[in-house]
């Protein structure tokens, strides 16, 4: 990422903008207001803007609901009893998953659960989860209640890792006593992007399942989960993936773990296969591939958000996101360097030309009170993030976000910190 002093002007962002090949995406897109113009919106991290094309999606479950009442779920464009089906070739191109191996349902934390029900099968010698420090609370509370669950004492089962420890030798030090590896493959304080290939062959290599909560990979870096090899991962999609509050969860589940009969979990009639679900027998008959996970309808409302957003993605491709995303980011981490160098301390990773090490999120500490430079961006019609205890996360999202938006965004943090 290679940018040299002539490009710290406007013009030059003015100019990036016009070579931006993603440029007309951001029409797509509706602005939370500032003073009767749209905020400069850096918190798609935390929940990703409205898809223009949403309220259309959900007007048409409206529709068809006023229209067809219960016949809904087998007539119309979108009927609704494959409603979330059809959303799963889109899915899988974004997170580089077989369609066999993804579902979308629930949320991230009950997926969660439902994953460490099938993943996390401790023995009294083989018991311990290991998970990034500063791991999101819901993750933490997931895996220590879990262990409780089997019995266990969590102090003894949850081991972290600390930045400063390379998860494969940890995995190694941990060996025969580790059952799980459960991490953020982007942790959500620090930006840190981890390997996800590397330690799934790790965890295999000693024994242990490995799984991802990809909150903050999904729609953002290129995931490849096939190929990266873990058991299996959950995700959100109303951060990057832009499909609005409370928007139901995805979820990997590896091609060798499908079709079992003898693997632990939790099951609910919409696991059931569809050819025999309205049969009504008590006796389960697993959907094939990762779909047996699935148990109640689905939010359609929510879904048909989530189609307008895949839309999108399907459109623009992860591949070209993920390219922009590193040139937005790196120019953002430029112009901070170069106007605001001594007051920053970066957390986040640098850009790495050989591996993921971050995607479209900076965090940093300054040496004034970050949560007042919070304040400051936005009394100037600027979102940004702030966390306990002194963070500050900002989040280009190569969708929406351009070049001129991240210059006037340092431009105030120059004047305000
Ligand atoms: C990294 C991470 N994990 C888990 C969650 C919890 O997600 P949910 O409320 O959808 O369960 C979040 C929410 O922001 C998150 O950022």
């Amino acid at each position: 990422m290679n940018f040299t002093s002539s490009d710290n002007t406007f013009e030059a962002a003015q100019a990036f903008n016009e070579k931006d090949s993603l440029k007309e995406f951001r029409d797509e897109f509706l602005f939370p207001q500032f003073k009767g113009q749209d905020y400069l919106y850096f918190t798609g991290h935390s929940l990703g803007l409205q898809p223009k094309k949403a309220r259309e999606a959900i007007n048409e479950v409206l529709d068809s609901w006023s229209l067809r009442g219960v016949d809904a779920h087998f007539t119309g464009d979108h009927p609704w009893m494959t409603y979330h089906e059809s959303l799963i070739e889109s899915m899988s191109r974004v997170m580089g998953t077989k369609p066999e191996e993804t579902v979308i349902m629930n949320a991230l934390t009950t997926n969660l659960h439902l994953m460490l029900v099938s993943f996390y099968r401790p023995t009294k010698t083989r018991y311990k989860i290991l998970i990034e420090q500063n791991a999101f609370p819901s993750d933490i509370y997931a895996v220590k209640s879990q262990a409780r669950f089997h019995g266990f004492d969590w102090r003894e089962a949850i081991v972290e890792l600390t930045a400063d420890q390379d998860p494969l030798e940890q995995i190694e030090n941990l060996k025969d006593e580790l059952a799980l590896v459960m991490m953020g493959n982007v942790n959500y304080l620090s930006g840190q992007a981890f390997d996800m290939k590397a330690i799934s062959e790790k965890a295999h290599e000693v024994g242990a399942f490995v799984g991802f909560d990809l909150a903050h990979g999904a729609g953002n870096l290129i995931c490849d989960l096939h190929n990266a090899d873990p058991d299996f991962a959950v995700w959100c999609t109303y951060k990057y993936m832009n499909s609005g509050p409370g928007s139901p969860g995805g979820v990997f589940i590896n091609q060798k773990h499908l079709g079992k009969t003898d693997i632990p979990r939790f099951e609910g009639w919409m696991g059931n296969h569809k050819d025999t679900r309205f049969v009504m027998s008590p006796e389960f008959d697993p959907a094939p591939g990762a779909k047996a996970w699935q148990l109640n309808n689905h939010p359609i409302f929510q879904m048909a958000a989530l189609r307008a957003s895949l839309d999108l993605f399907d459109k623009a491709t992860i591949k070209a996101l993920r390219k922009k995303g590193d040139h937005l980011t790196g120019y953002l981490e430029f112009l901070l360097n170069e106007n605001c160098g001594e007051k920053i301390e970066m957390i986040t990773p640098a850009y790495s030309e050989t591996k993921q090490t971050r995607g479209n999120m900076l965090c940093m500490r300054f040496k004034n009170d970050a949560r007042a430079v919070r304040k400051a961006l936005q009394d100037n019609g600027i979102l940004s993030d702030f966390r306990e205890p002194d963070i500050l996360r900002i989040a280009p999202a190569p969708l929406y976000n351009n070049y001129t938006d991240v210059y006037k965004l340092v431009e105030i943090i120059a004047k305000e910190s």
